[in-house]
């Protein structure tokens, strides 16, 4: 049986040697398809051998056609050179390149032509397209990477430039991909935010001239924005509906996204490490290898372009994505930095009560000559503090142990505070300028993690509190601080290294930690969501959405990173932020890797069963949230309530969470709200769970409707001032 990966391998390759003759030259068209199930991207040469991007979009039923596509555009002279597929300067292309080099002999022009390309085949479902493209003036080449995900419609795209000229390079621009999207207007929808306000959303139609989404940061790249956006074409693709391209770097350093509406009215797009500040030398015969740009596409809407994404995540990105979590409660806000041994334990009792996996102890555990009692002193020290844990964490690991439950703790290795042993035995670990007052974020410096002692010392920390506690089941890595006054002392005089070596030493930590402790669930944190990318996550199991748990402020934050990140990588905890009750904040907490950080002590009777009954209703439910598929119904931004699905493989079970947004008199659901991804033909038992002890659902205890009913015509949640938030099971009666 020929499956269709195969297919469109052998298609990919008929079409590559089947070349064709155009022209009084006899140049020798190549044309390459870079498919998945749905999409495909068509690359091809032109009579000087330049390679363009001539397609973008959903696959065409015969693929032979692709090679007529280039036709069909009649293209004044200047038009020729827009779609390049990776877009050199200094020659006859003027403009915005993807890459920009000073080669040795201090020439600034760069041509980039067709010269071979190799596929390699992983396994059935992914394959690794390289395009090799060489300056015929210099000794200088870039190889185009490809890697598909066919089931999951996904691209990683990212390039490898390599010189063998008689000196070094600089590469003053280096993107990691160039895509050419040809469309009837294009809209971005891009995110913005800052502490406790992250994932913000604005869309726009993108006007001709360039747009940029850039962070110069260096660390907390997310902070203020995400790489994470969409493009819709033609029109603004809405939840079901509409051509829509995400795309996303895998980076966690500076990076910059342009968007340019060119003279052809099309739109270039060149994704990558910000160049800012970033000029990097090349010796010859050294591999510059970008991070990848992440993209997948969907004409159907947002709804499958975030499905795809987050299948491809649990599948091939995250850490154990198809595997499960532990439930936990942390001590962050319920102690900040005031603990002790003695009241740990209690929180040890109170984990085991609640009836959660697992104790996380976060931030002030460590520190002895300036301990962390605040935020001011202490990170770099980890040494536990004596006059806190006198028996070290070794004991609570056993304590934990003993009580039933397991043990997380929290760290912020790539930092430092002034007030540390570690700043004045190693001043010059950490990044800031010789010359200059030192400026802190946090009150607290960046280490310089271009430093390979520095790499070793970061990754010691967690290697030494595995070994010296073995038990230990779960770290939270936190990072605080921003990058100001970069200047390493390691780098001497490549100090434009920093921003891109940062990152790479940071990954080689990530790589050397998951290498030595491969599953240990970890949570990539940044004071709340500073850093939230795919190139970080492939070393976590979950991400911190934001230091914001107000769940009403948290189903929209929560509802704009399930667009692109899957549920189980959300770490929701029920806190006492605001003012909803514990079932608000439970039901929204649910949708992700639940957790709680309240004193459960001071929970009352009611609130406590609730809690353990929204527990068992989870571990019910838990697979279906984490590894199902999510389906958006009801927008919060646009509604009373915000409505939102996970519906499991077989479409025998889903569970749907409402919640209300807007408490002004008389909101709620007026009208019922249509399901998805159900099958039409299958009956389901729709029950509302998630209720307080005695409470009765005013939805009913026996409302069985085929999945049509509830696809057609829906069902209506009751949301309203008295049930603001309602979860409803939906389960297969056979
Ligand atoms: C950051 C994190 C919080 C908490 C504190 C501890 O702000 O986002 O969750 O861990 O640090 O200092």
């Amino acid at each position: 049986m020929i499956t269709a990966y195969k297919k469109h391998i052998v298609s990919a390759l008929i079409l590559v040697s089947s070349l064709f003759i155009t022209g009084v030259a006899s140049a020798q068209i190549i044309t390459i398809p870079v498919e998945t199930q749905h999409n495909a991207l068509v690359l091809q040469t032109d009579a000087d051998k330049n390679l363009k991007m001539v397609y973008f979009g959903t696959r065409l039923s015969n693929t032979d056609e692709y090679t007529q596509i280039q036709k069909m555009y009649k293209q004044s002279d200047d038009s020729g050179v827009l779609n390049d597929a990776y877009t050199p300067s200094g020659s006859a292309n003027l403009v915005e390149p993807a890459i920009t080099v000073i080669h040795a002999d201090g020439n600034t022009s760069l041509n980039l032509v067709y010269v071979s390309q190799a596929i390699t085949k992983i396994d059935d479902d992914v394959s690794l397209l390289t395009i090799t493209l060489k300056d015929p003036a210099y000794d200088f080449e870039v190889k185009l990477c490809y890697k598909t995900f066919f089931k999951e419609d996904v691209t990683e795209q990212w390039s490898v430039i390599e010189h063998h000229e008689k000196g070094t390079v600089t590469l003053s621009k280096f993107a990691s991909a160039n895509l050419y999207l040809k469309g009837d207007g294009f809209w971005l929808k891009q995110y913005h935010g800052n502490w406790a306000s992250e994932m913000q959303p604005e869309e726009s139609k993108l006007m001709h001239g360039i747009k940029t989404i850039d962070t110069k940061l260096g660390t907390r790249a997310d902070l203020y924005t995400s790489s994470a956006f969409m493009i819709s074409m033609d029109k603004p693709a809405t939840e079901d509906e509409g051509k829509v391209l995400y795309g996303a770097m895998e980076w966690s350093a500076n990076f910059k996204e342009d968007f340019e509406v060119d003279p052809a009215n099309n739109l270039r797009l060149i994704a990558g490490m910000n160049n800012a500040a970033s000029e990097y030398h090349l010796k010859p015969g050294e591999e510059f290898t970008t991070p990848a740009f992440l993209y997948t596409y969907s004409d159907h809407g947002k709804g499958d372009a975030s499905r795809k994404l987050q299948s491809w995540a649990r599948k091939y990105k995250i850490v154990d994505g198809e595997g499960p979590r532990f439930t936990l409660l942390n001590n962050w806000e319920s102690t900040y930095f005031d603990f002790n041994e003695d009241k740990l334990k209690e929180l040890l009792k109170d984990t085991k009560n609640l009836g959660v996996d697992l104790f996380l102890l976060d931030d002030g555990w460590f520190g002895n000559k300036y301990p962390r009692n605040g935020d001011n002193a202490g990170l770099g020290d980890w040494q536990e503090n004596k006059k806190k844990l006198p028996n070290g964490i070794g004991s609570l690991v056993k304590e934990a142990t003993a009580d039933g439950v397991k043990f997380g703790i929290w760290i912020e290795p790539e930092m430092v505070n002034p007030a540390s042993d570690l700043y004045h035995k190693h001043p010059d670990w950490v990044i800031k300028q010789p010359n200059r007052p030192e400026k802190y974020f946090r009150n607290q410096l960046v280490l310089d993690l271009t430093n390979p002692k520095v790499q070793d010392y970061v990754f010691g920390i967690v290697d030494s509190l595995f070994i010296k506690n073995p038990a230990l089941a779960y770290i939270k890595w936190d990072c605080n601080a921003v990058i100001y006054n970069a200047y390493s002392s390691y780098l001497k005089k490549d100090q434009s290294h920093l921003y891109i070596d940062y990152g790479r030493g940071l990954y080689n930590v990530m790589a050397r930690m998951r290498a030595k402790y491969p599953k240990v669930p970890m949570m990539l944190c940044s004071g709340g969501g500073g850093r939230v990318d795919y190139g970080a996550l492939q070393y976590f199991t979950e991400y911190w959405p934001s230091d914001n748990t107000e769940p009403l402020e948290r189903v929209y934050i929560q509802w704009e990173y399930s667009y692109f990140f899957p549920a189980i990588a959300s770490s929701n905890h029920v806190t006492n932020w605001g003012k909803e009750p514990i079932k608000y904040r439970v039901d929204v907490a649910m949708m992700g890797r639940l957790g709680f950080d309240i004193v459960v002590s001071k929970l009352s009777g009611q609130e406590l069963d609730f809690c353990h009954q929204a527990l068992k209703n989870y571990d019910n439910l838990k697979d279906i949230i984490w590894h199902g598929d999510q389906y958006r119904l009801q927008s919060p931004w646009d509604n009373d309530a915000a409505s939102l699905m996970y519906v499991n493989s077989l479409r025998s079970q889903a569970v749907v969470f409402n919640y209300l947004v807007n408490k002004r008199y008389n909101s709620g659901t007026k009208v019922p709200i249509r399901l998805k991804g159900l099958d039409p033909q299958k009956k389901y038992q729709v029950k509302e769970i998630n209720l307080y002890a005695g409470a009765k659902s005013s939805i009913g205890d026996n409302l069985v409707l085929t999945g049509d009913f509830l696809m057609k015509v829906g069902v209506n949640p009751d949301v309203n001032e008295g049930r603001t938030s309602v979860v409803l099971q939906v389960d297969e009666v056979k």
